[in-house]
């Protein structure tokens, strides 16, 4: 069976967090085909969609593929479509055990630049209403905003489509469609809680989306169960996170403040998710010698082992506008000391093959352009490799992804001039 994850905004990061999650499935799994906005793979098992979507910091939608349609290059979507909806066909394949009004959601995502997708959404509905009203059903179809090709997953959430009907999805390429059905979204009220119905927040110093969090806990390639750290965990939205993906998390911060905060934070998510004892642990410590603080906590049986490490890091000054470049040297010199020598730290505890799951700044001098981080061979002269963010036997077959050339990928906001360059490192 096929199945389609339609990709958020920063789609490089999604592939990123989607192939490690499968890997780790340890299903056979093949990926059929990507675009910047899905993708679609086979797979002989079923999939906990469920599970997965819970688990996908990136992932948007989880589809059902129904149907692979043939079509000629020059036909528009309609057209290819435009005898498909049967009544059957609608109540076997899209809305079984459906029953009452019918609330029924349209989507279209591109596979390919090329398609001409303007206006299909409405067409697609207009069929499927027809055919549903033709077939004595009550039916309200929910289209996306003009202009628009899509419903967001709060339209798709707000208007019960899962419950009460179906989101139906074309997946359009030049020369075939697929055709899927919406089995899972993300849950936006539940991250939006994660976020801002904390206790406490800190603009100052910037909080990771938990989002983000997730997916780089899911680039730390560890096992469930295991335990993590985050050096340089603030107010513990990273700690936060790796809980809820199944992890012990340790946080530490130079900032006492930081680490009060944190405490306040945790006792609320403690509560509100009922989180067994012994899951995290924040304590006050420096990076730069944090091996003291995880040797004592191994040594009182709290975190034997630490697997890997996920950190935001810190990304110096938050500025509003495009700093100059001596300001953006100093930062980069500064940051060198800093993770020079909190690696060399890591390096004491992290087991062969762990990893580092790090943040790094990068500067938006355009919408496209970025000042990076030089060379990163300070780490790497440490006995870390930096690991391509998605693997190259994957990454050759999606010419769409934006990587940057040490094979890393940017997590941005259109109103942030300070980007986060996502490093993965690996402990030889
Ligand atoms: C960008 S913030 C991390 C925010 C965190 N990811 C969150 O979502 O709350 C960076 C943190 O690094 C901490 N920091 C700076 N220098 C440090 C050091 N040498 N050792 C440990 N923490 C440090 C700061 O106190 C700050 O809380």
């Amino acid at each position: 069976m096929q199945y389609a994850f339609i990709l958020g905004r920063v789609y490089t990061l999604s592939v990123a967090e989607l192939v490690e999650v499968l890997a780790q499935l340890g299903k056979t799994i093949k990926v059929v085909e990507a675009s910047y906005e899905a993708l679609i793979i086979e797979t002989e098992e079923q999939l906990d969609t469920e599970k997965l979507q819970k688990q996908l910091g990136g992932v948007i939608k989880i589809l059902r593929v129904i149907d692979i349609i043939k079509k000629r290059e020059q036909d528009s979507i309609n057209f290819v479509l435009q005898h498909y909806f049967k009544p059957s066909k609608l109540k076997t394949d899209f809305l079984k055990q459906k029953s009452g009004k019918l609330q029924v959601g349209v989507s279209v995502y591109l596979m390919d630049n090329q398609v001409q997708a303007f206006g299909e959404p409405k067409r697609i509905g207009m069929f499927i209403k027809r055919a549903l009203q033709g077939g004595g059903a009550s039916i309200r179809v929910v289209l996306p905003e003009y202009n628009a090709l899509t419903l967001a997953s709060v339209v798709v959430t707000k208007n019960l489509l899962l419950e009460k009907g179906a989101e139906i999805c074309v997946l359009a390429a030049t020369d075939h469609l697929y055709v899927a059905k919406t089995v899972r979204v993300q849950d936006f009220e539940d991250y939006g809680r994660r976020d801002y119905q904390r206790p406490i927040r800190d603009e100052k110093q910037g909080m990771i989306p938990p989002k983000v969090a997730q997916v780089m806990l899911n680039l730390a390639h560890a096992k469930t169960g295991e335990t993590l750290l985050d050096p340089f965990c603030g107010i513990g939205t990273i700690i936060q996170e790796g809980v809820l993906l199944g992890y012990k998390v340790l946080g530490t911060d130079i900032n006492p403040t930081a680490i009060a905060g944190c405490e306040k934070n945790l006792e609320w998510f403690r509560n509100r998710y009922k989180i067994a004892p012994g899951k995290f642990h924040a304590e006050v410590s420096d990076a730069r010698s944090v091996s003291m603080m995880v040797q004592k906590l191994a040594l009182i049986g709290a975190f034997k082992q630490i697997h890997g490490i996920v950190t935001e890091g810190y990304l110096g000054p938050m500025y509003g506008t495009m700093p100059k470049p001596e300001a953006m040297k100093a930062n980069f010199q500064e940051l060198k000391e800093l993770y020079q020598e909190s690696f060399k730290e890591f390096a004491k505890f992290l087991p062969q093959g762990g990893r580092v799951v790090l943040c790094i700044p990068a500067y938006k001098s355009s919408r496209t352009d970025y000042t990076f981080f030089p060379s990163l061979d300070f780490i790497t002269a440490l006995g870390y490799n930096v690991i391509d963010i998605i693997p190259a036997n994957f990454a050759k077959n999606m010419p769409f992804l934006q990587l940057t050339q040490r094979k890393t990928a940017v997590y941005d906001r259109k109103d942030q001039v300070v980007a986060r360059e996502i490093v993965v490192f690996e402990k030889q």
